[in-house]
């Protein structure tokens, strides 16, 4: 079954502290989409949505969380975009696109390898036949350090509030459980969430297996060479 981690508090509070990656990524994928409508797997609030439309781009979204999309509608222009509530791995939107993409390490929220071939499959089936499939992660290794699966981050450090990133890593599931501890004044918060984090490698099987090959493998938005010092991946695959 689907898990939702993205409830009314963590919606309220996910455009606090942007990723800072937005204008790049809107650009990269801007170029690709080469005129045609886009589709986004997990929109959120619209973090790449928005800039993306800036851009001339005609978004539409699959997201599951209906109190993401509440965020993204009450901000200006959140109201242009058709999205349909439902799970990236089967929810269809009926329509074809020139390019799907999924960011934000969100392939990782589908906690089974079954389901994470279905997304893939799900973004060939709304795919046009010259259309790309976008996907951006970090590298599971530059997130658990080889012998040590298990930390605490310092998120975040303010004088009145610390936000601790909490996990625990299962190498034979592949599960990550994380928990995002905020302590403040006005009491102690768990935003828990689990991701199945899984390689580039694994990625390109499981685009094979959609009928996708990959076509270009970049370290960042900025087309970075993707090399052995890479931390993160921004492949492009298409039919
Ligand atoms: C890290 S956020 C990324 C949101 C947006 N793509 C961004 O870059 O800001 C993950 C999003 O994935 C959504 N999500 C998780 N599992 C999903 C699924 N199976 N189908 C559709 N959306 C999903 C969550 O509700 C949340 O909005």
């Amino acid at each position: 079954m689907t898990q939702n981690f993205f409830g009314p508090d963590v919606a309220a509070r996910y455009d606090e502290q942007p990723r800072g990656d937005e204008e790049a990524a809107a650009a990269f994928l801007a170029e690709l989409a080469q005129g045609q409508w886009a589709l986004e797997f997990a929109l959120g609030t619209g973090r790449i949505a928005l800039p993306l439309a800036a851009r001339g781009v005609q978004v539409d979204g699959i997201e599951l969380s209906p109190h993401m999309v509440a965020r993204l509608r009450a901000k200006p222009g959140g109201d242009q975009f058709n999205v349909t509530i439902g799970d990236m791995s089967i929810a269809s939107t009926g329509q074809r696109y020139g390019l799907v993409y999924l960011v934000f390490n969100t392939i990782f929220n589908l906690l089974t390898a079954d389901d994470q071939v279905r997304c893939f499959e799900n973004a060939t089936r709304h795919l046009s036949a010259d259309g790309h499939f976008v996907v951006e992660t970090t590298l599971p290794h530059a997130w658990i350090a080889p012998g040590k699966p298990d930390y605490v981050h310092a998120e975040h450090v303010a004088s009145d509030t610390v936000v601790l990133d909490v996990a625990r890593y299962n190498p034979v599931t592949q599960l990550l459980e994380e928990n995002h501890v905020r302590l403040s004044a006005g009491g102690i918060s768990l935003s828990p969430i689990i991701c199945r984090l899984i390689t580039p490698g694994e990625m390109d099987l499981m685009a094979r297996i959609a009928g996708l090959r990959l076509v270009n493998r970049y370290a960042n938005w900025q087309r970075s060479p993707f090399d052995a010092h890479s931390t993160a991946h921004v492949s492009v695959y298409r039919s």
